[in-house]
């Protein structure tokens, strides 16, 4: 019998982020936990997250909360997901995966994917500064922020329709805990980030973080 639980029989409260209009936290992660099973719940935040890229752009107030949460997100959060996947996940099913699984195109696309967005949202962190201290998006902004809003959304469909069934059906229980393993590492450690996120995160830290609005 598998030693790893299913994320939703251990925090059925979790399960609270699917009501309309709630806002879910990032997941705290346990070692016992089904890596792939967390990666489904922090994808549910990532698509709350384009929900507010796109409220932002269409803002005629200031929404400071939202910004702040999307820093708190694309400085803090995503890059570890995205170490997740990269460093974690793909290798592993990578090394799993049978010729008729097709996965080497999906984890190419997803990675290059991943390198345009991380440069986009780098782009995108200093408008987000402004927006935090209560200005409004420039009309070049909103224009980023519906893009990178439509084209992670893509990228979540592609992972969640493609990639974690996937994991499910190749990685082996010892492939997920070493996985989980070192997706815990990683949230223990301080997050790995350039000056400008640092900068960012510094200057909105007083203000509580990932409220309900
Ligand atoms: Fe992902
Ligand atoms: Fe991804």
């Amino acid at each position: 019998m598998s030693e790893i639980e299913p994320k939703h029989t251990r925090h059925p409260g979790r399960q609270s982020g699917t009501i309309r209009g709630a806002r879910a936290a990032p997941p705290q992660l346990s070692a016992r936990e089904c890596p792939i099973e967390a990666m489904y719940e922090e994808h549910f935040i990532q698509r709350q997250l384009c929900a507010d890229m796109e409220l932002l752009a269409a803002t005629t107030l200031s929404r400071p909360e939202l910004a702040r949460r999307l820093l708190v997100n694309l400085c803090r959060d995503l890059p570890r997901h995205l170490e997740d996947e990269e460093h974690g996940l793909f290798p592993r099913l990578r090394a799993r995966a049978l010729p008729e699984d097709e996965l080497e195109k999906t984890l190419t696309r997803l990675a290059r994917e991943h390198e345009i967005a991380a440069a986009a949202y780098a782009l995108l962190v200093p408008a987000l500064v402004r927006m935090a201290d209560g200005n409004l998006p420039a009309p070049e902004e909103c224009d980023a922020l519906r893009r990178l809003a439509s084209s992670e959304r893509r990228h979540l469909i592609v992972e969640n329709a493609i990639l974690l069934p996937l994991a499910r059906l190749r990685l082996s229980d010892a492939d997920k805990v070493a996985l989980m393993a070192e997706m815990c590492a990683r949230r223990a450690r301080p997050p790995r980030m350039d000056a400008a996120c640092a900068r960012a995160l510094a200057r909105i830290a007083p203000t509580p973080l990932g409220e309900p609005q």
